[in-house]
């Protein structure tokens, strides 16, 4: 994600096929909340940060009209590859505007990318973009989300005089629930888990660094990157890596919740 309009790091530049061929757990972990969203005929769905699609497609096959947005030029370009007939757009969540208001708001895996400072626009912007009664459900990072991988980055960073600048915003249910409220959203449910997400192979830590990592490591020089990524793997394998499986089990928490425009 490199534009300026982008809502994330400038530093974080996606790899749509990279992101597709092992990260797909991002859109599968998705289902669920799609559950939750349970998409109806004929209703226009509004999907933030839509990626590569996967989840917009799943909407439309509903039978829903879905319009996907997303920050990324390079995650767009991929939905628009793999989905010809979705409608997908370019577009920053923080001031998107809307013709005719969406029966529903759809998120998942995406809020969290957005820094806590500019949730206050996004709300406001995505409260104007429903109709009165509309629903938001969404999935994003919760409070300790990828604690103990930020800790070890921290502390390997540290030990070579860097230093770590996580840049997400993952929130607690006291925290956001209030932050809705104030745009005009009644919260409905709200629900904080683990949800342990397996990277798979025993490079799966290395593999997601490299996707997700840009604001942890993102001072380390290149010639130094590989033994940086390496350390911090080595800080994590015990806790993480189950080496039967030949998976690394990484410390995600969700909040989820749904929110209704009054
Ligand atoms: C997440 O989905 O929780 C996440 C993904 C990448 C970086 C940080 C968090």
């Amino acid at each position: 994600m490199t534009d300026d309009d982008s809502a994330v790091p400038e530093t974080d530049e996606w790899d749509a096929d990279a992101y597709d061929d092992q990260h797909s757990y991002v859109h599968q972990y998705g289902g669920s909340v799609l559950e939750l969203l349970d998409p109806e005929p004929g209703e226009r769905i509004l999907d933030v940060g839509c990626g590569t699609g996967h989840l917009t497609a799943e909407i439309a096959e509903h039978g829903a009209t879905v319009h996907g947005i997303d920050a990324s030029a390079e995650m767009i370009q991929g939905a628009r590859e793999q989905y010809p007939a979705l409608s997908v757009e370019q577009a920053d969540a923080r001031r998107f505007e809307v013709e005719e208001p969406f029966d529903a708001v759809f998120s998942n895996a995406t809020l969290h990318w957005i820094p806590d400072e500019d949730h206050d626009d996004v709300l406001a912007s995505l409260s104007d973009a429903l109709v009165p009664g509309g629903r938001f459900v969404a999935e994003m990072g919760g409070t300790g989300n990828v604690e103990a991988i930020v800790e070890a980055a921290t502390a390997e960073l540290a030990e070579h005089g860097y230093e770590a600048h996580p840049l997400w915003y993952f929130p607690g249910i006291h925290e956001y629930t209030p932050r809705l409220a104030a745009h005009g959203f009644e919260p409905r449910c709200a629900v904080l888990f683990d949800r342990p997400t397996e990277l798979d192979g025993a490079e799966g830590i290395h593999d997601w660094l490299g996707m997700f990592g840009d604001s942890l490591l993102g001072e380390v020089p290149d010639s130094e990157l590989s033994a940086a990524v390496e350390g911090v793997a080595d800080r994590l394998r015990e806790e993480m890596y189950d080496p039967d499986r030949d998976v690394w089990v990484a410390d995600y928490r969700r909040l989820r919740f749904v929110a209704v425009k009054e």
